[in-house]
């Protein structure tokens, strides 16, 4: 079975298992796994966690993922518990207080991948980007726009000026150096 036909085996169990709810507020419906065909990572940092499906997705294409939220979801456990442990031993997933203690996390670890789908304000996630650029390779999910009225991601990412962006609405990947 190809690393895409697993992940989405997996959503079918979770979403037997925690109904539509958790995968409709998930990056899942725009089918990331296909971006991540033939790539490997050591480890990816993901921003927003929410029910853990990207995470689950992500663990499909690196040894580890770290995956950090400010909300402990309560779907979260639920939706884990569709998956198997031989997926959830690649995630360590962590809550923290709020961006401070967020900043504080991330500055300490060292990964080679960033996924960032927190909040989606312009303010939030440029926090995001700021942070996590060190690796060199960063996704942002709801490029250019998560609603009509919420452009946060497109203002962040058509402000970059280093590096190179390729866009895949609702992805878009950047990465350092030409
Ligand atoms: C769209 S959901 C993430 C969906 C998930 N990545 C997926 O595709 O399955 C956004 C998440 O960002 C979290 N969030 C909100 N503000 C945040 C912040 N300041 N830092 C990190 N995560 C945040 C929310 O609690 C929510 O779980």
């Amino acid at each position: 079975m190809s690393e895409g036909a697993a992940v989405q085996a997996y959503i079918e169990r979770a979403r037997k298992a925690v109904g539509d709810k958790a995968i409709a507020m998930s990056c899942m419906q725009d089918e990331p796994w296909k971006l991540f065909e033939g790539k490997h990572f050591n480890t990816i940092l993901e921003i927003g966690t929410c029910h853990g499906l990207s995470a689950m997705m992500l663990a499909h294409y690196s040894e580890v993922v770290i995956t950090i939220d400010v909300v402990r979801h309560p779907l979260l456990e639920p939706t884990l518990a569709a998956f198997s442990p031989g997926v959830l031993d690649h995630i360590t997933f962590i809550h923290v207080r709020n961006d401070h203690d967020k900043r504080l996390l991330v500055n300490q670890l060292d990964f080679d991948m960033a996924f960032v789908d927190g909040l989606h304000t312009q303010p939030a996630c440029e926090l995001d980007f700021l942070i996590t650029k060190k690796c060199g390779s960063v996704l942002f999910h709801d490029y250019p726009c998560s609603s009509p009225n919420h452009r946060g991601v497109g203002l962040v990412v058509d402000a970059i000026t280093e590096g190179t962006v390729e866009r895949m609405p609702p992805f878009a990947w950047w990465r350092a150096g030409a």
